[in-house]
C-alpha cells in the first residue's frame, strides 16, 4: 500500500526556481510512499490529498529542506594519516609526501590490510555522522583498493552504507594512483584499469568512472583511455581536476560530457567554457582546500559568471579532507569561496544531485524524492552561517522517519 502522509508547519525552502530560496511559509508536504504528491501553502491544499492520509506530522514552524547530498567521498578505507598532517605542519607539501611514497599509498596499504567486516564498521560510522547533519544521499568512490579484488571489496562495502536507508552512488576510481606493483608501467596499469571496469560494471558496483588526472597521478592521455573504455560501457564520467596544476582536465572531461569536474582550484578559462559548454556540474570542495592550506582559489566568480553549476562535498578522505560536516562545507563555501549561502545549499541539493545524474532529488517539489530535513532554524542562511552547530531536528529519507 502507498502509504499518503501529511506534514504541516514547515518553513519550506523548496529551492525550486533557478534562483531564490524558493520560500513557504506555512506549508504543507504530501508524501505518498517515497515521493512527494504535492508541496506548497497550507492555504492551497486540495482536500482531496487529505483523504486516506495514514499519518500526519505537525513540523511547528521548523525549517525544511531537501535532504543533504554528499556527491564526493572516499569514505571506504583502513588506517588513517595525522601523521602526515604534522609533517604538512612542519613544511612538508602533500605532492612532497605523495612522491615520497606516503599520501594515497599508505592508505591503499592499509586497506588492503584491512578485513572487509573492519572497513564496512568503519564506513558505516563515518557515514553515520554524515546523516547526524541530514545526508540523505551518498557517493563513495573507490580508489585505496588499486586492483580488481581489492577494488571490488571496498565497492561492496560502500553499496552496504544503503542498509542505513540512504540512497548510495558509488564511483569506480582505480586511476586514483599506481600501486606498487605497478611501480614504472603507469600505462600498464591504466590497462588494467580499464580491463577490470567491465567486471565491475557486470557486477553491479559502479555507477560511475572517475580519475585523478594531475602530475603526481595520471595524465590526460591516461585519463582519456579510462573515459574511452566508460563510454564504451555506457557509464558516466567525472574527474579529480585541477586540483593542485592546470592539467586541461576539465576540458577534457567535458569532452566526455562529465558529470561534475571536481576541485577546480587551477581551472582556466578554456576549462571553464568547455564546462558550460558541456552542462558539467563544478564540485568545490573546501574542506580539501582548507586541510591542504591552498592558497589558490576555485574561480567561483567566472564559474558563476559562465553558469556553470557549482556543488558542494565534503571530499571526506584521509589525506587532504578528513572532515565529515556537511554544515561546515556550507559554512566554507561561504567564508572561503566568497559563494552565496544560496548558492552553498544549492550545492548540496540540487546541484550535488545533478553530479550525480540524479533528477529526482535536491528540491522540495511534488514528484521528486520524498527525501527532506527538519531544522531548528528561521532562515535558511543560518545553516551556512553556524559553524558547531547542529540545529538538524528530523531527517525522512524516501517518506520515512531515519533519525
Ligand atoms: O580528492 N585528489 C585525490 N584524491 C583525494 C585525496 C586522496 C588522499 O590523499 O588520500 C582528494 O583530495
Ligand atoms: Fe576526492
Amino acid at each position: 500500500m502507498n502509504r499518503r502522509q501529511l506534514w504541516r508547519g514547515g518553513h519550506l525552502v523548496t529551492l525550486q526556481e533557478k534562483q531564490g530560496w524558493g520560500l513557504v511559509p506555512d506549508g504543507v508536504l504530501i508524501t505518498e510512499g517515497d515521493h512527494l504528491r504535492w508541496v506548497g501553502p497550507l492555504a492551497d491544499l486540495p482536500p482531496t490529498l487529505c483523504q486516506g492520509l495514514t499519518a500526519e506530522h505537525d513540523l511547528q514552524g521548523a525549517l525544511v529542506t531537501p535532504g543533504l547530498i554528499d556527491a564526493h567521498t572516499h569514505l571506504v578505507y583502513g588506517g588513517e594519516r595525522s601523521a602526515e598532517f604534522e609533517l604538512r605542519l612542519q613544511g612538508a607539501s602533500y605532492e612532497d609526501i605523495a612522491r615520497a611514497g606516503g599520501g594515497i599509498r599508505s592508505t591503499v596499504a592499509a586497506t588492503r590490510a584491512a578485513s572487509e567486516a573492519d572497513l564496512q564498521v568503519a564506513a558505516d560510522a563515518r557515514a553515520r555522522t554524515l546523516m547526524a547533519e541530514g545526508l540523505t544521499t551518498l557517493e563513495v568512490k573507490s580508489g585505496y583498493g588499486l586492483s580488481l579484488e581489492e577494488e571490488a571489496k571496498c565497492l561492496r562495502v560502500a553499496r552496504r552504507l544503503s542498509s542505513l536507508g540512504l540512497t548510495v552512488r558509488t564511483t569506480f576510481l582505480g586511476a586514483h594512483a599506481l600501486p606498487p606493483e605497478f611501480d614504472g608501467r603507469a600505462d600498464d596499469y591504466v590497462d588494467a584499469v580499464c580491463a577490470w571496469m567491465p567486471r565491475l560494471r557486470d557486477e553491479g558496483l559502479v555507477d560511475a568512472v572517475d580519475a585523478f588526472c594531475e602530475r603526481i597521478a595520471f595524465s590526460p592521455a591516461q585519463t582519456r583511455r579510462v573515459f574511452e573504455t566508460a563510454r564504451q560501457l555506457g557509464l558516466p564520467v567525472k574527474l579529480h581536476a585541477e586540483q593542485l596544476s592546470d592539467q586541461g582536465g576539465a576540458a577534457l572531461a567535458a569532452e566526455f560530457q562529465a558529470l561534475s569536474c571536481d576541485h577546480l582550484e587551477f581551472v582556466s578559462d578554456d576549462g571553464i567554457q568547455a564546462m558550460a559548454r558541456s552542462g558539467t556540474v563544478a564540485m568545490l570542495l573546501p574542506g580539501a582546500f582548507y586541510f591542504l592550506r591552498e592558497t589558490r582559489l576555485p574561480p567561483v566568480a567566472a564559474l558563476r559568471a559562465a553558469g556553470v553549476p557549482m556543488a558542494l562535498a565534503t571530499d571526506h578522505n584521509p589525506g587532504s579532507s578528513p572532515g565529515l560536516s556537511l554544515l561546515l562545507m556550507l559554512n566554507m563555501a561561504c567564508t572561503f569561496f566568497r559563494m552565496t549561502p544560496e548558492e552553498a545549499l544549492r550545492g548540496l541539493t540540487v546541484y550535488a544531485a545533478r553530479a550525480l545524474g540524479l533528477p529526482d532529488r535536491g528540491q522540495l517539489v511534488a514528484g521528486q524524492r520524498a527525501d527532506f530535513c527538519v531544522w531548528d532554524a528561521a532562515h535558511p542562511r543560518e545553516l551556512a552561517y553556524y559553524f558547531g552547530r547542529n540545529p538538524r531536528r528530523a531527517t525522512v529519507i524516501g517518506g520515512r522517519h531515519a533519525g
